[in-house]
């Protein structure tokens, strides 16, 4: 069975939203710890948009179980890991005015930018997972310069819109998993995973863990605001 990896930017794009310090992300990934998360998700985008250096900085001491850090390979970011030294570094490729992580990361046009980056976070003993599409080239790339995971991009099967589309994207990632594992890679996949369509990607055997955010922290909307209702009309009847 596949390994859970919780995202929490989410929460952090909640509390931007009114620039204070509520909801935490880091109480949140505590709560993911105990309620099952494998390991917790964190991406430090250059723009700060959500996760901030002292979210990261404090997630490093407080998380118990994996902190898997996404980053591109921004100079400026790249040395923060290399202090921060997470467990993980999964290096995405990221693009000011996207909304999330759109493509996978181009391991066989920037080889030798990203080994350089591999090796460094090799150096600091930190594992690296690089967010790629399912493809052969990619994979074989990923080798090459030698990460230690990679992340196969599920955006495309869960964006697919007829049932032949998600066949045949499925049959990619599950490829893509059995090729990557026969080189001795291991496999990670994510993106765009829900409670409809990661049931399937869960029973390939190949993969290691899934890294799902979006799709869980709206959940907990539908989850907890009839008891998030019910305790504030506690407290104002008693007011
Ligand atoms: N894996 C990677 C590398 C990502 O960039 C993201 C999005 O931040 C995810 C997994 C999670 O995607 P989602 O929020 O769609 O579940």
């Amino acid at each position: 069975m596949p390994g859970l990896g919780v995202n929490i930017d989410h929460i952090a794009t909640l509390r931007q939203a009114r620039g204070g310090l509520f909801p935490d992300p880091v109480k949140v990934a505590r709560i993911c710890e105990l309620s099952g998360a494998d390991s917790i998700v964190c991406h430090l985008r250059v723009d700060r948009r959500h996760i901030n250096d002292n979210d990261l900085k404090i997630l490093r001491k407080s998380v118990t179980t994996k902190l898997n850090m996404e980053m591109s390979i921004a100079a400026e970011i790249v040395d923060i890991a290399l202090k921060i030294r997470p467990d993980q570094a999964t290096l995405v490729p990221e693009k000011r005015l996207e909304l999330t992580t759109e493509g996978g990361l181009d391991v066989v046009k920037y080889k030798e930018r990203i080994a350089n980056v591999v090796n460094k976070l090799k150096k600091r003993g930190i594992l690296s997972n690089l967010f790629i599409d399912p493809k052969k080239s990619q994979i074989r790339a990923s080798k090459d310069i030698g990460a230690d995971y990679i992340e196969l991009h599920t955006g495309a099967y869960a964006n697919a819109n007829t049932e032949l589309a998600r066949k045949k994207e499925f049959e990619r990632i599950e490829e893509a998993a059995f090729y990557g594992n026969s080189i001795g890679l291991g496999v990670n996949a994510g993106h765009g995973l829900d409670y409809i369509n990661t049931a399937a990607i869960a029973k390939i055997p190949k993969i290691e863990e899934l890294n799902i955010g979006f799709s869980i922290i709206a959940a907990s909307v539908f989850i907890g605001i009839s008891s998030a209702v019910k305790e504030m009309k506690k407290l104002i009847s008693r007011g």
